[in-house]
C-alpha cells in the first residue's frame, strides 16, 4: 500500500501564476476521464478554450477580490438573514512537498528551475462559492435564506502528478467542510457529471455529499449534459 500524502492548502492567487496551472491541470484530467469512459464529461481541452481559460482566471480573479473583501470567514461574513454574499468566493490549492529528485516527468520541465532539496508543487484545486451556478437553478436557488449553503463550483487534481495528487480532492472536500461551519453555516452543495454511470456521482457519495436532484443542461437539439446536484450536511 502506497503512503497516504500530506498536503498543504493555500488560496489560489493571480499574482502565484495558479490561473495559468489551473488551465494545465484541468488538461491533464481528460486523458484520465477518456480512459474511464468519461469523455463526455469534459469534451473539450480546456486550455483550446478561450471561454474555459477566461473562466478560470474570473475565478481565480474573484477569490483574490474577495479575500480582500472578507478577509475571515466567521459569521460575520454572513447578511442579516444569515445568507454567504453572493460575491463570496474562496478558491484552493492543495499542495505538497517533494524531494527535487522525485518530481513526476510530466512536470520536469515545470519545475526545472526550481532550486532546493525540496520543492512544493500544486497537486489539487478547488474553487468555492456564496452561490449556485445558473444550470443547477432546476434543483436549487441561486442562495437559500432558509437553508444557506456554500456551493463547490471545481474541484479538479493535477493528473500530471500522479500519485502524489491521489487524495488531495477529498483533503479539499475536507478543506470546503470547515470553511462552511467556519462561516456558521451547515450545508455545502456541488454539482457534479452524473453519465458513465453515474460513477461520479458515487464518488461524492463515499466523500459525504449525496445527490439531492438531476439536471440536464441541453448542448444541440439531440444532446444535453447530464448532471446531479449534490449536498453534504454538517
Ligand atoms: C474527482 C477528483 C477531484 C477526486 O480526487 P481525490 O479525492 O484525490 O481522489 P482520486 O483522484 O484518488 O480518485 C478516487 C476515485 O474517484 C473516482 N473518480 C475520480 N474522478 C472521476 C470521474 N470524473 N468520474 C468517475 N469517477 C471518478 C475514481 O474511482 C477514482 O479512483 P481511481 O483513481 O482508482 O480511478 C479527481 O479524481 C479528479 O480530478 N478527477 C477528474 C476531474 C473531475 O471529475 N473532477 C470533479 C468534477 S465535479
Amino acid at each position: 500500500m502506497s503512503p497516504t500524502n500530506t498536503f498543504k492548502f493555500r488560496p489560489a492567487t493571480l499574482a502565484a501564476g495558479d490561473d495559468r496551472w489551473f488551465v494545465e491541470a484541468w488538461d491533464s484530467t481528460l486523458p484520465y476521464l477518456a480512459s474511464i469512459g468519461s469523455t463526455s464529461q469534459w469534451q473539450y481541452i480546456p486550455s483550446n478554450l478561450p471561454g474555459a481559460v477566461s473562466k478560470v482566471k474570473k475565478m481565480v480573479e474573484d477569490s483574490d477580490l474577495s479575500s480582500q473583501k472578507y478577509p475571515i470567514s466567521s459569521p460575520e461574513v454572513l447578511s442579516e438573514h444569515g445568507v454567504p454574499p453572493l460575491d463570496w468566493d474562496k478558491a484552493y490549492v492543495a499542495e505538497i512537498d517533494i524531494k527535487r529528485e522525485d518530481i513526476p516527468i510530466a512536470l520536469a520541465d515545470r519545475y526545472s528551475n526550481e532550486q532546493g532539496e525540496i520543492v512544493t508543487i500544486p497537486v489539487g484545486a478547488m474553487v468555492l462559492q456564496g452561490r449556485s451556478p445558473e444550470y443547477v437553478r432546476s434543483v436549487i436557488p441561486e442562495q437559500d435564506e432558509k437553508d444557506p449553503f456554500i456551493f463547490l463550483a471545481f474541484l479538479m487534481t493535477d493528473h500530471r502528478a500522479g500519485k502524489l495528487a491521489k487524495g488531495s480532492g477529498s483533503a479539499l472536500l475536507n478543506i470546503a467542510k470547515e470553511e462552511v461551519k467556519r462561516l456558521g453555516l451547515k450545508r455545502l452543495c456541488g454539482d457534479c457529471w452524473r453519465g458513465n454511470g453515474r460513477r461520479l456521482v458515487g464518488y461524492y457519495d463515499g466523500q459525504g455529499l449525496k445527490a439531492i436532484g438531476d439536471f440536464d443542461v441541453p448542448k444541440n437539439e439531440q444532446d444535453s449534459w447530464e448532471g446531479a446536484v449534490t449536498e453534504w450536511r454538517a
